[in-house]
């Protein structure tokens, strides 16, 4: 099976050809990324409007580039998929509308994935990893630890309560004067610094729930700035390896209460996957691969392009909601926003009777 993948929710433009065997193997035939960095960072972040025509000048050629790559025609895909939410309403009309088209003319089937859904299931592409497991997924726009127990199938252990990890790295690049995409910035000055020079907090630490809190970290990061500023090129060093240790404690502590609760209601996960571009972080990866040591389970994080948003993980869950039969109409609409616990899927098998009460709980966006 050959599926086509669009992805348009934030600032990459993306397309990529997928392949799924009957098996369930998956193989990347294409995965072609146009990143629009350039055009955000003169504003510190992403401009919603910017991003969609950026989406709407691109999108073709990056198609006709994914399907040349591919070495395939139309002829030969068995589905159009596209991220149809959540992200920036401007971008994923622009996907959608695209891949509607697509559908339409060549009269194959439209598949509307979660784009949340996509990061789930990229670990099955890349290492087959069999349900269930337990995904942290950290990027600009989301942090959750969610429960992937089958193709549409998930329940959301934790989320942040306001700032996703990734935007708390970016606000405090832009706080310290490091540009834009923060995370890497921030990391490579935490290396050369003193992360014990500051006392941050680390909000939520010992609670017995999942859920993150960063943004009284990001006010506390900011009055220890003002108090010293103006700021030397140690303080800025210390200042982010300061940051990077408090959000390193703080996942260590959530990402062991979600294993906890995944045990409880779901027995032991085949792995801790990770996806999203703060995967990249190499202290956030150490913790991480400590916390699956100590839960019993491997850590399994995709390669970095594979990570942050690409079309390779759309086409995938599109191939596996194909496979089941999942696939959608063109009156489906665009998302701005669409929790996990939203997606359809098969009708999961009924959990066991002290479990369901919990699991209901936790599909509450
Ligand atoms: O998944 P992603 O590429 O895009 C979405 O947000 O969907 O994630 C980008 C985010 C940015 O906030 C960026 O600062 C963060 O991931 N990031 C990092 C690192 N590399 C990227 N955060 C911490 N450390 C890094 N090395
Ligand atoms: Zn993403």
């Amino acid at each position: 099976m050959l599926v086509l993948g669009i992805e348009t929710t934030c600032d990459e433009t993306a397309a990529a050809v997928v392949e799924r065997s009957d098996a369930g193997a998956g193989r990347i035939l294409s995965d072609v990324v146009l990143s629009q960095i350039n055009e955000h960072a003169a504003f510190g972040g992403v401009v919603p409007e910017i991003a969609a025509r950026a989406h709407v000048e691109a999108l073709d050629v990056i198609i006709a580039r994914a399907m040349g790559e591919a070495q395939v025609g139309f002829a030969a895909i068995d589905g159009i998929a596209a991220a149809a939410g959540p992200g920036l309403i401007g971008g994923v009309i622009v996907g959608l509308t695209t891949a509607k088209a697509i559908a339409l003319v060549t009269e194959k089937p439209l598949i509307a994935v979660n784009h949340l859904e996509a990061h789930a299931l990229t670990a099955r592409l890349t290492d087959a990893v069999p349900f269930p497991y337990c995904l942290f997924l950290a990027s600009g726009g989301h942090t959750q630890i969610v429960a992937v127990l089958g193709v549409g199938n998930y329940a959301r252990l934790g989320t942040t309560l306001d700032d996703a990890i990734g935007e708390a790295f970016d606000k405090t690049a832009k706080l310290l004067g490091l540009g834009y995409p923060g995370g890497p910035l921030v990391e490579k000055e935490a290396l050369a610094g003193n992360a014990s020079r500051f006392a941050l907090p680390r909000p939520m630490l010992g609670r017995a729930h999942a859920d993150f809190s960063l943004s009284g970290l990001k006010t506390a990061l900011r009055l220890e700035a003002e108090r010293i500023a103006p700021l030397a090129d140690e303080d800025v060093r210390d200042l982010c390896a300061s940051f990077q240790q408090s959000i390193v404690d703080v996942v260590a502590d959530r990402l062991r209460c979600g294993l906890k609760a995944f045990r409880e209601r779901y027995g032991k996960p085949t792995a801790l996957v990770a996806a999203g571009g703060v995967a990249a972080n190499e202290a956030i990866r150490k913790v991480l691969h400590r916390i699956a040591l100590e839960a019993g389970t491997e850590l399994v994080v995709p390669p970095p392009q594979l990570c942050t948003d690409n079309g390779a993980m759309i086409a995938w869950a599109g191939a596996e909601r194909l496979a089941l039969g999942l696939t959608d109409t063109l009156e489906t609409p665009p998302h701005a926003r669409w929790p996990l616990s939203d997606v359809r899927g098969v009708a999961p098998a009924a959990p066991p009777a002290e479990a369901a009460g919990a699991a209901q709980e936790s599909k509450i966006d």
